[in-house]
């Protein structure tokens, strides 16, 4: 069994145990069952392991060092755990050989209890086999501005060969599709490290080269919600890729038409609406039959067709689009939405735009999809700015798995409306601090990506 899965295990068991200590007595017999089974198996753990330690960083749990991914599966007892330690302001939670059941008992019983109940508890009673590390909110905050560095390195590297990818099929010059695949490889990597710290680059939106920062983009969210579902590595993969690749066709496109600022004719609208099929051909050229091509053309041919069986190009009704169609065609529509285009000067609000989406699934998007896609941007995505009640505004630099209504922001104006370099607030630990409404930072001047880049 892998680290990953022992990891995963070990905290769904202990979900259990802290579940039924809040319901039941000590003594109880669910309590007894639970509290043998989490024992026996962190007993057999740390017969290899000397030391069980779970960290909590920033939104994440890592197990022996090695991280835990949010899943659908196990996903309630991870969750769990992470906003228990959080609550409790514990860093980390160490378990030693020599544990037995009771101290494991005794000490989830004050476990479930809060902070101040926890902390008095704690002191009081002697554990010899658990150990507790506090964090500080000095250094959990501080972090968030450092080791970006290389995750924006991956992004520039990705977009300059999202670019060339792009210019040499439309010039008709060859690929290197070895360079594409070593991207998306960076990318999966990067996502792992720091998931928000991607999500956040796809803010940026550049107006004269449109296309490639959407195509990236597209890629970059399609292998977020495809690794919030569960997709392993492999498929990750040919998701990424077919996410960069939906709009390929548009190479063959006229530029005149792409960027055109008045409403096309209906005739116009057909040549764009060829992108679809030009996109299977472009890549057909490229990738040849392989597995990895033959996904991302069907991506290509189907990334607009909706859910209820409506769409380009034409198709039965029942005829139903792939997982990763599925996909692309929820992340393609976001970032188009948030993203200004020549037609579409002033983009949706970030937090509008996934009101879009919510409204149309089931006729244009696939409902769990998009449910999953939306718990992971949290209500005020990345990106997004607030007007606060104190008369500050902040920018959303990353969501709190919890409260996804209650982001991590950085103040960048002031009370007299002045740019500032302002600090940085959890909004779920801060009392007092309200949302007022989101807004167009633009308004100042200012481009929300700047703060990323
Ligand atoms: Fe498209
Ligand atoms: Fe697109």
């Amino acid at each position: 069994m892998s680290i990953y899965e022992s990891g995963k295990n070990m905290t769904s068991l202990y979900y259990a145990l802290i579940k039924a200590v809040q319901v039941y007595d000590l003594n109880n017999d669910v309590v007894q069952r639970a509290a043998k089974k989490f024992f026996s198996y962190i007993n057999s753990l740390l017969n290899i392991y000397s030391r069980i330690i779970l960290v909590r960083y920033r939104d994440y749990i890592f197990f022996n060092k090695q991280r835990l991914r949010f899943e659908i599966d196990g996903y309630a007892s991870l969750q769990f755990i992470h906003d228990k330690l959080k609550k409790l302001n514990i860093k980390s939670l160490i378990f030693s050989s020599g544990i037995d059941k009771n101290e494991i008992v005794t000490f989830t019983s004050i476990f479930k209890e809060e902070k101040e109940t926890f902390l008095k508890q704690f002191s009081e009673k002697k554990f010899n086999h658990i150990n507790i590390e506090f964090s500080t909110t000095e250094e959990e905050l501080s972090d968030y501005l450092h080791d970006g560095e290389r995750i924006k390195r991956t992004y520039f590297r990705a977009l300059k060969t999202t670019k060339d990818l792009m210019h040499n099929l439309g010039t008709g010059q060859p690929v290197d599709i070895r360079s594409s695949k070593r991207v998306i490889y960076n990318l999966i990597d990067a996502l792992f490290q720091d998931e928000f710290g991607l999500l956040a680059l796809t803010t940026l939106k550049n107006f004269d080269e449109y296309t490639y920062n959407h195509s990236l983009n597209v890629g970059i969210l399609s292998l977020t919600l495809g690794q919030r579902i569960g997709l392993d590595k492999k498929n990750l993969v040919k998701l990424g890729i077919s996410g960069i690749l939906h709009d390929i066709g548009k190479v063959i496109i006229p530029k005149a038409l792409i960027y055109k600022s008045q409403r096309l004719t209906d005739e116009e609208w057909e040549t764009l609406k060829q992108h679809s099929y030009y996109g299977v051909k472009q890549i057909l050229k490229a990738y040849g039959l392989d597995e990895l091509g033959l996904i991302s053309m069907i991506v290509a041919y189907e990334h607009h067709w909706n859910y209820d069986g409506s769409g380009y190009p034409a198709h039965r009704q029942n005829q139903k689009p792939i997982l990763f169609s599925k996909i692309v065609r929820i992340c393609d529509s976001y970032d188009a939405m948030t993203t200004p285009r020549t037609y579409v000067p002033i983009p949706y609000l970030p937090h509008l735009a996934l009101k879009v989406l919510w409204k149309r699934r089931n006729t244009f998007f696939d409902p769990i999809l998009v449910k999953v896609f939306t718990q992971l941007l949290g209500q005020y995505p990345i990106g997004s700015c607030l007007e606060l009640s104190n008369g500050e505004i902040g920018l959303v630099i990353r969501q709190n798995q919890s409260n996804s209504d209650l982001p991590i922001i950085k103040i960048v104006i002031n009370k007299d409306e002045e740019k500032i370099d302002g600090i940085i607030i959890d909004l779920s630990v801060q009392n007092g601090l309200k949302i007022v409404r989101p807004i167009y930072l633009q308004k100042y001047g200012i481009n929300p990506a700047s703060y990323f880049v």
